[in-house]
């Protein structure tokens, strides 16, 4: 399976995708990185890996479906069958969604449909919410709001502060987005997940 990794900042999680392919434990490979924040870490992460790059500026296509139709090409140049959102901080349009509905899956860092959008971790931290942690998911139209595949809680410690719950999210995100997508890739090869 050929994996398209979108994200816009850091790129934790698109490494560690990229480890454990490397380590032989999620049969897919990354063939291109998506990327909307020229300039964002993840790019460098992905160049010394020499995983391809699609970097864009949003604000240089007259609108949405124009940047989506020339991702579209790239993934279809090559051969692209999954989308994985990793800290991709934009909206999935039709352009995108309808050759791929089923086939994108995003990391949101909170027990969905609890704090969806921006800044999870530091609404957890607001709420005084004693339990939180990830969710994988299927992507439709809406934000955060598609078919639920995986969750993992942690316990919220007390005096937790945002940049402590943060690092203790990502470490799980870390761990269970690699195993999720193997989960995934795997079910469709037994054809449990129609193509
Ligand atoms: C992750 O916490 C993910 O859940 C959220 O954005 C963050 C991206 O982090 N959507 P990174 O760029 O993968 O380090």
């Amino acid at each position: 399976h050929k994996l398209a990794v979108f994200a816009s900042g850091t790129g934790s999680n698109f490494d560690a995708i990229a480890e454990q392919i490397e380590a032989g434990r999620l049969d897919g490979k990354i063939g291109l990185l998506v990327c909307d924040q020229p300039g964002a870490k993840v790019i460098d992460k992905a160049t010394v890996r020499n995983i391809p790059v699609f970097a864009f500026q949003p604000k240089e296509f007259p609108a949405k479906a124009a940047f989506e139709q020339a991702i579209l090409k790239e993934l279809q140049e090559k051969h692209i069958d999954w989308i994985i959102l990793a800290g991709y901080m934009r909206l999935v349009g039709p352009t995108l969604l309808a050759p791929f509905e089923g086939r994108i899956i995003n990391i949101h860092p909170s027990l969905l449909p609890a704090f969806p959008g921006k800044d999870a971790i530091g609404q957890a931290i607001e709420a005084g919410v004693k339990v939180t942690g990830v969710t994988i998911h299927f992507v439709d139209e809406g934000m955060d709001t598609g078919a639920i595949i995986e969750q993992e809680a942690i316990r919220v410690k007390e005096e937790e502060d945002r940049a402590s719950l943060q690092k203790r999210v990502q470490a799980i995100e870390h761990n269970l987005f690699p195993k999720t997508i193997q989960r995934l890739l795997m079910a469709v090869n037994r054809e449990e997940i129609k193509s």
